[in-house]
């Protein structure tokens, strides 16, 4: 369990303790951490990528959500985890704004992007640094080279020599070159479904999100291509921030730096993986873990 062993040194002084916090954090301070003090949950040179707040979601006047507060490590692996229909979707879909392509929806709260409202944002923007993989492989009806350069062309502004580098960057950091670049102009509908699944990661990738949101991605796989893809996200998060909502407990224990759980919309804990798995403060999440409930 390579995320395990991560180092992840505890009680960092207090100035060492938000570095590389926004600079706005304290307008949206104070945070409840559920589990572990505050203070001793990012160790020293772990910088926060998004702070959310007093989160509450509504499915017009039906609350899915309840005041969520919660920080996400930048470039670490933070995975959510909780019974089917608690939230997890719901949440992460708050992160890039993608709830309101559903009608009806509402938010209260704040969410930042490294310090910034992603409501005073424009809504692209935040959508382009923060990707999202859904459960679902959604390939487009294109060839494997223009559904990764999807989003470059509509961002515009790069040669053709530069999609083509950029889908080559993409492909490989998804893991899926070597198994595709003979055959880059045939359809997308021709590959596998672990193979479509890492496609739509490269195609999320191709447009150098900073955070990529990935629901449920291996639900529908098998465990070799499940494995794949969870070697892939451990070597992502050097250079992503990535947050997962898993229904498999052994793949948030063996990805995951940082691991939440949801009961009936609310963020029971958030801690550290080792200790969520291993010492779980909440006897609700030890109930969930051991499978004794959902
Ligand atoms: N489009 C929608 N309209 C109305 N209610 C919704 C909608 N999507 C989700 N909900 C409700 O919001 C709550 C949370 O759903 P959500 O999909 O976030 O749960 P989940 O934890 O992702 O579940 P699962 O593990 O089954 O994917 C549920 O009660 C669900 O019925
Ligand atoms: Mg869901």
């Amino acid at each position: 369990m390579p995320r395990l062993t991560t180092p992840m040194p505890g009680s960092p002084k207090p100035s060492e303790e938000l570095a590389g916090s926004s600079p706005a954090g304290d307008a949206a301070a104070p945070v409840t951490v559920q589990g572990a003090a505050s203070a001793e949950l990012f160790g020293p040179g772990v910088e926060e990528k998004m702070r959310i707040t007093g989160l509450n979601f509504f499915y017009d006047k039906s609350q899915a959500l309840y005041d969520v507060s919660l920080r996400i490590p930048t470039n670490h692996v933070t995975a959510f985890i909780g019974p089917s229909g608690c939230g997890k979707s719901t949440f992460l879909r708050t992160l890039n704004r993608m709830f309101e392509t559903v009608k009806g929806t509402r938010v209260e709260g704040d969410v930042r992007l490294d310090g910034e409202d992603i409501f005073d944002l424009d809504v692209t923007s935040v959508r382009r640094r923060v990707g999202m993989v859904f459960q679902k492989s959604n390939p487009f009806p294109k060839s494997i080279f223009d559904n990764v350069a999807y989003g470059l062309r509509v961002n515009g502004g790069l040669s053709r020599a530069q999609v083509a580098e950029r889908v080559e960057r993409s492909l490989v950091r998804a893991a899926l070159w070597d198994e595709v670049k003979h055959k880059l102009h045939e359809s997308a509908y021709g590959l596998s479904g672990g193979q479509q699944q890492r496609l739509c990661i490269a195609r999320a990738l191709a447009v150098d999100p900073e955070v990529l949101l990935l629901d449920e991605p291996c639900s529908a796989l098998d465990p070799i291509a499940t494995a794949k893809i969870e070697e892939l996200l451990l070597g992502l998060a050097d250079s992503c921030t990535i947050v997962i909502v898993t229904h498999n407990m052994q793949q948030a224990a063996r990805v995951s730096d940082y691991t939440g759980f949801f009961l009936m919309g609310k963020l029971v804990e958030f801690d550290r993986t080792e200790q969520i798995f291993q010492a779980p403060a909440r006897k609700e999440t030890e109930d969930y873990i051991t499978g004794r409930f959902g």
